[in-house]
């Protein structure tokens, strides 16, 4: 099956996908882990996304899509969750036409709901491992040792450039007037399927699961 993972910043996107990738061998392609990669190995491209990403704003759909193009015309995997993409009625339109040409589609659309407050909590708490991914934060998940991760032991904790007040408000911005519309585009395909992401992260990841089942 390939889902969308729908949410504002701070939604629990990221922290989920990497639990089904664990638990039902998906694929996690996230946009943004990919934008990071690139800017941290100093690609052209990395220079141009550094700047907008820091800001908050949207890089430009060619280059996420382009991105994405990539990643699934190369892989044979038995599907995908899609973090933080599409993010605009644009890149809807090419993940259809992607999707479509290798004889697939978007099974299903996972919008997880949490409120403006409790996203700038969550990601001013934020940090995550720069060596696995795992995602932390300081109140509400802590690495049991401090400064180390508890699940690969490395010492390379990293806070995000974008995680500040001010680049969170942009970020929101943008996610309301440009991902927002996406939420009636898939209901309107039938697609959505919406959970509170205000609960636990097992909870979330127990609704999560029964979406799933009911999509296989
Ligand atoms: P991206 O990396 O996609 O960031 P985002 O959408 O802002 O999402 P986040 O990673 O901030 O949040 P998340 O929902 O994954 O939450 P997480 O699980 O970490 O994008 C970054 C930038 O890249 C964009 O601003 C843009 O510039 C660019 N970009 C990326 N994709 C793009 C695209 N398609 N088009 C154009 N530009 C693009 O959780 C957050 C925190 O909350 C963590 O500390 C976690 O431990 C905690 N938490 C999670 N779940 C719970 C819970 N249930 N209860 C309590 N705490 C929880
Ligand atoms: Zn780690």
């Amino acid at each position: 099956v390939n889902i969308i993972l729908l949410g504002p910043p701070g939604a629990g996107k990221g922290t989920q996908a990497r639990r089904l990738v664990e638990e039902r061998g998906l694929v996690q392609l996230s946009t943004g882990d990919m934008l990071r990669e690139a800017r941290s190995s100093g690609t052209e491209m990395g220079k141009v996304v550094a700047e907008v990403m820091d800001k908050g704003q949207l890089v430009t759909d060619e280059i996420v899509v382009g991105l994405i193009r990539e990643k699934l015309e190369g892989s044979d995997a038995k599907g995908f969750i899609f973090d933080g993409f599409p993010r605009t009625l644009a890149q809807a339109d090419a993940l259809g036409a992607l999707l479509g040409g290798l004889g697939q589609q978007v099974d299903g659309v996972i919008e997880m709901q949490v409120d403006d407050a409790a996203l700038v909590r969550r990601i001013t708490g934020r940090f995550t491992c720069g060596n696995c991914g795992e995602v932390y934060h300081d109140e509400t998940k802590p690495t049991a040792k401090d400064g180390v991760c508890d699940v690969c032991g490395s010492t390379d904790l990293r806070r995000r450039a974008d995680d500040n007040e001010e680049s969170l408000k942009t970020r929101l911005l943008e996610y309301y007037k440009k991902t927002s519309p996406l939420i009636g585009y898939y209901y309107a395909k039938g697609n959505l399927h919406p959970v509170n992401g205000l609960a636990e992260v097992e909870a979330v990841a127990a609704d999560m699961g029964r979406v799933l089942d009911g999509l296989t």
